[in-house]
């Protein structure tokens, strides 16, 4: 019992000691209770960025996938060196501009302007990365196209591959997380620092 009651002593002093240090480290940046708030957020984010919706397009390999079970695209469609499809058989073969209109029914090819992958040389993967591991990537300007977060911000928060996965055609199911609710997500977590787990 003896041992017990000093182990928890002990207990308190390591975490007072890290808990000091935690402060003092993140003291320019910002309180702890508001980077425990954006770890939060991060949750949230997650979850969109490894929804079915976006991670299809951002993938290791070289075809993109389909569906909530993300099978690899039918017809041999390649990602191309410049995410655009292979060369002669580009993505806006059969992707237009904006989704077709409901009456043609689901299984029609989805659209937004410029729809494509990632080019070859930057594959922006989200799919299949840990918590700690998507956080990193997509703070890593060498992996985000050369985004700061500002610009991340703006990218999650209008670009038009990103607002068509709340209106994906369909037969689709759109993200889980509401849109609004995913860049009060991405804010609280540049708030607080933008760590990652
Ligand atoms: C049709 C394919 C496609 C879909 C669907 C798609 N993206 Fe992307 N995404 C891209 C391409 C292409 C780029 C690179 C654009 C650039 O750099 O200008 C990109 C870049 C990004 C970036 C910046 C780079 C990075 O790694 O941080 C973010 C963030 C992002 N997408 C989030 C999303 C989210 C969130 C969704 C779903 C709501 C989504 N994307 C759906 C193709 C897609
Ligand atoms: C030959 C026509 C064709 C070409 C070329 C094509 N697609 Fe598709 N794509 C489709 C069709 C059709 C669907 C819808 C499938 C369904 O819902 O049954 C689709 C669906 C998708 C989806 C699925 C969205 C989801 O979340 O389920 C993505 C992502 C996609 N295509 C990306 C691309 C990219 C990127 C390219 C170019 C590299 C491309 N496609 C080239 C016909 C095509």
């Amino acid at each position: 019992m003896k041992g017990f009651g000093s182990s928890w002593v002990l207990g308190g002093l390591l975490v007072g000691t890290v808990l000091l240090a935690g402060s003092v480290a993140a003291a320019p940046a910002a309180p702890v209770s508001k980077q425990a708030a954006a770890l939060a957020a991060f949750d949230t984010i997650q979850t969109v960025l490894q929804h079915p919706r976006c991670q299809n397009c951002h993938i290791p390999g070289d075809a993109p996938l389909q569906f909530d079970a993300g099978l690899v695209h039918n017809q041999n469609v390649q990602r191309g060196s410049n995410g655009l499809g292979a060369p002669g058989f580009p993505c806006s073969t059969c992707h237009g501009t904006k989704n077709l209109p409901a009456s043609y029914g689901a299984h029609m090819p989805p659209g937004a302007p410029g729809w494509r992958l990632p080019a070859v040389n930057q594959k922006m993967v989200f799919i299949g990365l840990s918590k700690a591991d998507l956080c990193a990537t997509i703070k890593d300007p060498a992996h985000n196209g050369n985004r700061d977060l500002a610009k991340l911000l703006e990218h999650v928060s209008h670009d038009k591959l990103v607002l068509w996965g709340w209106s994906p055609g369909v037969g689709r199911a759109p993200v889980s997380v509401p849109h609004e609710q995913f860049v009060a997500a991405f804010k609280a977590w540049m708030a607080g620092g933008a760590p990652c787990p």
